[in-house]
């Protein structure tokens, strides 16, 4: 096909897919749009993008494919085990000798795996009780199967494949079972853990900002989106956090725009910065 009639029928099919299901693809990278588009077209053998929006608009089914594909929601308890370390050898220390709640954020939280290992840090660094009495955990994100997933709180467990390999990511715990009810390949979430999270529905390009925050996690996300687009996402976290609040960004991205004047690196090997 003619390189014109093909950029024509990309851009034709990215606005019937924001019409159609409300997923904005004009704030993420082309590349990134049409890698998963491409994809879509490759289960069903098709050849352009203008037949697989034929399919697309008449074939609900189809609808809810595309937005999983569009929202890979890709995760593991403790993922980048060297930021969780910083977590909880310096940023919780510190954190605690502040008065109040502390408020963390794990903006993108998909399944909840992320959200519930941090809550896992605090009991441990504050006791069950302390712990419910002065951390608030909220994980947020937009794909509702994901955030259904994650209000749930169970997770299957199969060796040997990383991405649902839990026993190899709670090495980082001394006692994993302390946390989760452990049903053969079955692992729940224990009360204490899940008491400290809430899930919510919010998209990181269009939802009320946040504000009066002590970490945000915003990891894996954003490096989807155009540039412009996480220039405004980073000056929205600077202003959603307290003074001296973290923003921890995934080990791939890297800040643009003003905030890279605004944070202060605070371990730059993690991605991890702070307002100070
Ligand atoms: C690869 S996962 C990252 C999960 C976790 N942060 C981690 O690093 O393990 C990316 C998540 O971002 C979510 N996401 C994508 N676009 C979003 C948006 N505009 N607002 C909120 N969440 C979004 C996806 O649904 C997905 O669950």
């Amino acid at each position: 096909m003619e390189k014109k009639q093909q950029i024509r029928e990309f851009e034709e099919l990215k606005a019937g897919v924001k019409e159609l299901l409300g997923f904005n693809v004009f704030q993420y990278k082309d590349s990134y749009i049409g890698r998963r588009f491409d994809s879509r077209l490759r289960a069903y053998h098709l050849e352009t993008y203008d037949a697989y929006w034929d399919l697309l608009r008449r074939d609900a089914k189809e609808q809810e494919r595309l937005l999983q594909e569009l929202t890979i929601n890709v995760t593991e308890f403790f993922r980048d085990q060297p930021v969780f370390d910083v977590l909880r050898q310096q940023i919780i220390p510190c954190l605690l000798t502040k008065k109040g709640k502390i408020r963390v954020w794990s903006a993108g939280s998909s399944d909840g795996k992320e959200a519930y290992s941090l809550s896992m840090l605090f009991n441990e660094a504050l006791g069950e009780q302390q712990a419910a009495a002065r951390v608030e955990i909220l994980g947020t994100d937009i794909d509702a199967d994901c955030l259904d997933h994650a209000k749930l709180g169970k997770y299957e467990c199969h060796p040997g494949i990383l991405q649902t390999d839990i026993v190899k990511q709670l090495r980082f715990l001394p006692n994993p079972d302390h946390f989760f009810v452990i049903q053969g390949n079955q692992y729940s979430v224990k009360p204490a853990v899940k008491s400290l999270v809430r899930f919510e529905y919010h998209d990181l390009i269009s939802g009320p900002k946040k504000q009066n925050i002590d970490i945000i996690l915003c990891r894996n996300v954003v490096i989807y989106f155009t540039r412009e687009l996480q220039e405004v996402l980073y000056q929205d976290f600077f202003n959603a956090l307290n003074p001296g609040g973290f923003f921890v960004m995934g080990k791939t991205e890297t800040l643009v725009g003003p905030s890279r004047s605004m944070f202060t690196p605070f371990n730059l090997a993690e991605r991890i910065y702070q307002k100070t």
